[in-house]
């Protein structure tokens, strides 16, 4: 009877979406690369321009020992998120910013770029190609990692011939252990991230290599991660080795201007509007460090931190405390916002969720 057909696709459906999420522990997930189905790879022409790309299984790429970003580092690389709604649509958080960013970076360094069409395509291709591995809603996400590389050969310095465009994906939870606990950072003296007329600000690989050492002398002595100053006169706030900061004195929340040393997150971005649809003061400027002395609170952002607490900086032997190990008022307040837009728990009325 049409009853017990419509009670059988009624129930293999079921089945269907059940085997739609990957059966993993989602409580256990940190921010650690889980392999998923398939990749996403566009080999630009010999033109530099790119054409068609395609989804491959997930595995190791072959490249040439010579080619321009093993030599030279000519790379860059994205990272965005997508999250799995209650209903099952699946949202994605700017992802044209990423594809804009990406264009700006790859021109600091000599590379062709896909187009912001190209680029939020492939991803899109690319998170739902891997969709059983977007974690359960309120699991955390789907993180999303573009890379650009310089492939063709080169021995010489030059800007490689050919390059390549890929997408993997992740799921991930936290990025730091302690979740929405309070980190504890420590300001580096010694190193700095970057420097004036350099790649501080495009999202480079090798800015990430440069802050390696600092870090793991940081996390050996215990702390969360370092807080770089500026290179020239070693007194203003830049940023933490994944993530941008925060800084919040009565109302007023400010964070370093994003001239060319800072990497200009898209989350970073957003918390601005975010804060200043809220009726705060937001200032984008030089921070000294001295103002971290008596902050209200401090918190850190980025697409992997999201907004990270600061319960602690150490500066100079001296360690400075916020927010009486708890979150504090305004970092709870813009966290729950920015997530719960990120997350589709409200309506966006800023139009920078994509849905699929
Ligand atoms: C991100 O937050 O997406 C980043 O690219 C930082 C990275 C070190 C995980």
């Amino acid at each position: 009877s049409t009853g017990s057909t419509m009670c059988k696709a009624y129930f293999s459906k079921k089945a269907l979406e059940a085997s739609e999420v990957v059966d993993i522990d989602w409580d256990g997930l940190g921010f650690g690369l889980v392999q998923t189905d398939f990749m996403y790879i566009m080999q630009s022409s010999s033109d530099g321009t790119f054409n068609k790309g395609e989804l491959l299984p997930f595995g190791p790429i072959q490249l040439n020992p010579s080619a321009a970003v093993l030599n030279y580092g000519q790379g860059l690389f994205e990272g965005l998120k997508a999250y799995r709604k209650e209903d099952g649509s699946i949202l994605l958080f700017r992802p044209e910013e990423n594809a804009l960013r990406m264009i700006a970076g790859a021109e600091r360094i000599c590379m062709p770029a896909p187009t912001v069409e190209q680029f939020v395509d492939a991803v899109k291709q690319t998170v739902l190609a891997n969709k059983r591995w977007i974690p359960p809603t309120g699991k955390g996400s789907l993180y999303i990692r573009p890379l650009l590389v310089g492939s063709g050969p080169v021995l010489s310095l030059v800007p490689a011939s050919e390059y390549i465009f890929m997408i993997y994906v992740s799921p991930v939870g936290n990025y730091f252990k302690e979740g929405l606990a309070p980190i504890n950072l420590i300001v580096e003296k010694e190193f700095h991230r970057a420097t004036p007329g350099g790649t501080g600000g495009i999202k480079t690989i090798g800015n990430y290599a440069s802050v390696l050492k600092a870090q793991k002398v940081a996390k050996e002595k215990g702390y969360s991660d370092v807080l770089y100053l500026d290179s020239v006169h070693k007194k203003y706030l830049e940023e933490v080795s994944s993530c941008n900061v925060f800084v919040v004195k009565d109302n007023v929340i400010s964070t370093p201007a994003a001239k060319g040393t800072i990497l200009p997150g898209i989350t970073r971005k957003s918390i601005i509007d975010v804060a200043r649809s809220k009726g705060y003061q937001v200032e984008e400027r030089l921070v000294s460090v001295e103002e971290l002395l008596d902050a209200d609170e401090v918190f850190c952002s980025g697409t992997a931190v999201v907004i990270s607490p600061v319960g602690s900086i150490t500066y100079l032997g001296k360690r400075i405390d916020y927010g009486n190990k708890g979150v504090g008022v305004v970092s709870q307040e813009l966290y729950s916002s920015l997530t719960s837009l990120q997350m589709g728990l409200v309506q966006d009325t800023m139009g920078w969720t994509v849905q699929l």
